[in-house]
C-alpha cells in the first residue's frame, strides 16, 4: 500500500516538473570567428552545443529535470564563451578567449567529460587539438577579424 503511494505520488511529482518552465533559447548572433572550415567544423561539433546561440537541444533537454542541468550549463558555456557573438567582442577579449580553449581542451576539461560520453563524435583527435591550439596562439590580427560584420545594436 505504501509502495503504491509512494509510486503514485513520484508520477505525479514526475509529471509535474514538466510544467516548470524552462527557457531553451537559440537566439540570432552577431556572427562566428573567421577560423578555417576544418576549425570550424571542429568547434560546431566539441564547443557550438553550449558555446553558442545555435545549441542542437538533445531530446532529454525536454524532460525535467535533466532539462534543467542542460539548459544550466548552456547558459553558463554561452555567458563565459558565445561564438555566435565572436564578432561582438572586443578584439582584447578575444584574445583571452582564445588563449584559454588551448589549455582547456588540452587538458581534457572541454568539452565537459559527461557531454563526450553522451556525444562521442565530440571527441577532439591529436591534430584537432594541435589545431585549436595553434588558433589559440595566433596573432591576433590573423585569428580575430570577425568572419561576419557586428550586428548594429537595436
Ligand atoms: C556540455 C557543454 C559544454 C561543451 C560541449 C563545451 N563547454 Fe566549455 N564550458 C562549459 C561550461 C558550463 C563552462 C563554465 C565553466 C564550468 O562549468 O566550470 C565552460 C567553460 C569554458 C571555458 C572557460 C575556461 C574554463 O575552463 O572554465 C572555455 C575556454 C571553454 N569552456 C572552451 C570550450 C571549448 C573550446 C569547447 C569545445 C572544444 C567547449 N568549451 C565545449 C560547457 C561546455
Amino acid at each position: 500500500m505504501l509502495a503504491k503511494s509512494i509510486l503514485a505520488l513520484t508520477v505525479v511529482v514526475a509529471i509535474a516538473l514538466q510544467f516548470v518552465p524552462v527557457e531553451r533559447t537559440n537566439p540570432l548572433g552577431a556572427g562566428g570567428p573567421n577560423v578555417s572550415v576544418e576549425l570550424q567544423w571542429t568547434l560546431r561539433r566539441s564547443c557550438y552545443d553550449c558555446h553558442s546561440n545555435e545549441t542542437r537541444w538533445p531530446i532529454w533537454a525536454y524532460l525535467a529535470p535533466i532539462s534543467w542541468m542542460v539548459v544550466d550549463d548552456v547558459d553558463a558555456a554561452r555567458k563565459i564563451l558565445n561564438f555566435s557573438d565572436w564578432a561582438a567582442y572586443e578584439p582584447g577579449v578575444r584574445v583571452a578567449l582564445r588563449s584559454m580553449v588551448g589549455p582547456t581542451t588540452a587538458i581534457h576539461r572541454m568539452p565537459l567529460w559527461y557531454y563526450v560520453s553522451l556525444h562521442p563524435d565530440s571527441r577532439l583527435s591529436q591534430s584537432e587539438l594541435e589545431a585549436l591550439a595553434a588558433w589559440a596562439g595566433s596573432a591576433p590580427e590573423e585569428a580575430d577579424i570577425p568572419a561576419l560584420p557586428a550586428r548594429p545594436s537595436p
